[in-house]
């Protein structure tokens, strides 16, 4: 068993352990690495000033590292356990800048320059992908490359054009500067090995086995934590400081995606950038829909899993998994069991699983022929925020007949909700205009929504209503052009 987290920082090896392994990584690079090049604003992975890239040697591109952003402001040091993390400072080739600093540089992308570092870290990435991918840097990829920073002062167009200017003839990747080779050959010994690691406060243990997790939940009342995009806000923000944490990283069947029969399996610590990445023929809605879910820095770490465990009514995936019918694979001592998504909420944060247990995975069943899935989020910008409301339909329609529809819409109740009463009124209707009208006045009395900082509940009906109609319009548009 180690008793630390093995990681390489700017390709140094690095065990840590005690009180460090509980620190933030922004934390650890500025006050125990002196690496202040790696700023600190929002501290809520809001900004991006606090962007680094990492390694993860659980996840290659083509059998080598794949160099991504995330934010180190909510990054725990324990869960970053097996990656390679370059900083700022790590970009540069000795004292000379890289291609992206010195376009930076060139393009008068900075004024103050706090948030500089995160965005060359965040543009770094961006070129790193379209130099492995032999594609162009293109506009549109290097705006989404910087959907998660923020810049109060220099205004973005110099930034963007710092990124369409990067001599990518002359940009050398991580992935030659370091040697991967080494790098990952010790982290995936290290890896290998169950971890714990203990300060005078708190303890974390990363086993490589589910049965030992199994073991060690029964035994032990633990946190449960994944990539902390949630629970690293808590702790910046309310102080949650959970005093034993149990990490599944380091189980490999837990970074898995399985394509099943009729079914695809999605393990517990696998990211929403992986789904985006490989699911796109099997999940094609959701994928989209993932563009507009939080930022690349976040979406690097976030899980599905832990979408589903946090419970928010606005939880962006959990209408797209009600309509699916999606199982939630609870998994515990007295072993395995299965819960339909639309049964696991059981009021506001409270859900169907046992002191003992932890969810393994979700399968989601793949649409049958026929069927189609609608998603909209409603929020007040259309990245990095939010939702309002958020609205899922599966259905399918047979010559003109609504055969079968599933409607779940979110951010109006304590739980996202199923709206069974509306979607009996469509069932077995002639699809078209009326139909649907009838149907969006029982969707707005049968959704519950409070007034919040966000919108008052009559906005929220209107949305709702407003969304079933949205959603009419667009697919019988659709179905006179003759689409499926
Ligand atoms: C800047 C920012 C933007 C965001 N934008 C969005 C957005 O657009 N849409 C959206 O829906 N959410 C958003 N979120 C929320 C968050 O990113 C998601 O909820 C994310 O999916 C959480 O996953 P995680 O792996 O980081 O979970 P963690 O923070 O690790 O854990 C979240 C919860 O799940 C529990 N948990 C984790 N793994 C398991 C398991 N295997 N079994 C049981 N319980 C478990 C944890 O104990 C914790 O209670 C945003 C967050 C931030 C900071
Ligand atoms: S400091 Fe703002 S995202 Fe980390
Ligand atoms: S240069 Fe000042 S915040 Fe961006």
């Amino acid at each position: 068993m180690r008793d630390y987290i093995s990681i390489y920082i700017n390709g140094e090896p690095r065990q840590i352990k005690g009180d460090h392994a509980f620190m933030t990584l922004s934390d650890y690079l500025r006050y125990e690495r002196g690496l202040v090049g790696t700023k600190v604003v929002c501290a809520e992975g809001d900004c991006g000033a606090c962007t680094v890239l990492i390694g993860n040697a659980r996840s290659l591109k083509d059998g080598d590292f794949e160099y991504v952003p995330v934010n180190s402001c909510i990054s725990f040091m324990h869960i970053l356990d097996g990656c390679h993390i370059v900083t700022v400072e790590g970009l540069k080739n000795g004292d000379e800048l890289n291609e992206v600093q010195k376009s930076m540089v060139d393009n008068h992308g900075a004024q103050c320059g706090f948030c500089t570092p995160g965005f060359v870290c965040a543009l770094n990435a961006g070129a790193e992908a379209s130099a492995s991918s032999g594609k162009k840097f293109t506009e549109k990829k290097v705006k989404n490359a910087l959907t998660g920073n923020l810049c109060r002062c220099t205004g973005y167009k110099s930034i963007i054009e710092a990124g369409l200017n990067i001599d990518m003839a002359k940009f050398e990747p991580l992935t030659s500067k370091y040697d991967s080779a080494e790098i990952l050959k010790n982290l995936r010994s290290d890896i290998a090995k169950a971890t714990r690691v203990k300060s005078e406060t708190n303890e974390v243990y990363l086993p490589t086995k589910l049965s030992d997790a199994i073991e060690h939940v029964r035994g032990d009342d633990c946190v449960l934590i994944s990539g902390a995009s949630d629970l690293g806000v808590l702790y910046n923000k309310r102080g949650y400081d959970p005093s034993s944490l149990l990490g599944l990283h380091n189980i490999e069947e837990m970074n898995q995606i399985i394509k099943g029969e009729g079914e695809v399996f999605i393990g517990a610590r696998v990211n929403l950038h992986k789904i985006e990445q490989e699911l796109r023929d099997e999940l094609y809605e959701f994928t989209h829909m993932i563009h507009i879910f939080a930022s690349p820095q976040i979406k690097n770490r976030a899980t599905l899993v832990g979408n589903i465990a946090n419970a928010s009514p606005i939880g962006d995936s959990i209408p797209f998994l009600m309509v699916m019918n999606a199982k939630i694979i609870l998994i515990g001592s007295q072993g395995e069991r299965v819960v339909n998504i639309n049964d696991f909420y059981q009021g506001y944060k409270k859900l169907d699983m046992k002191d003992d247990e932890f969810i393994k995975g979700v399968s989601i069943p793949l649409l049958d022929e026929g069927e189609k899935v609608k998603l909209y989020k409603t929020s007040n910008r259309k990245d990095m925020d939010i939702s309002i409301v958020t609205f899922a339909s599966k259905f399918k329609v047979n010559e003109d007949k609504i055969e079968d529809i599933q409607i779940a819409v979110g951010g109006v109740g304590p739980v996202v909700m199923r709206v069974e009463q509306t979607e009996n009124e469509l069932k077995g209707k002639t699809f078209n205009k009326s139909a649907f009208e009838s149907a969006s006045m029982i969707l707005k009395k049968e959704v519950t929504p409070i007034d919040d900082v966000r919108g008052t509940a009559n906005f929220r009906r209107i949305l709702s209503k407003n969304m079933l109609l949205k959603f009419y319009a667009e697919e019988s548009l659709n179905i006179s052009r003759g689409g499926k």
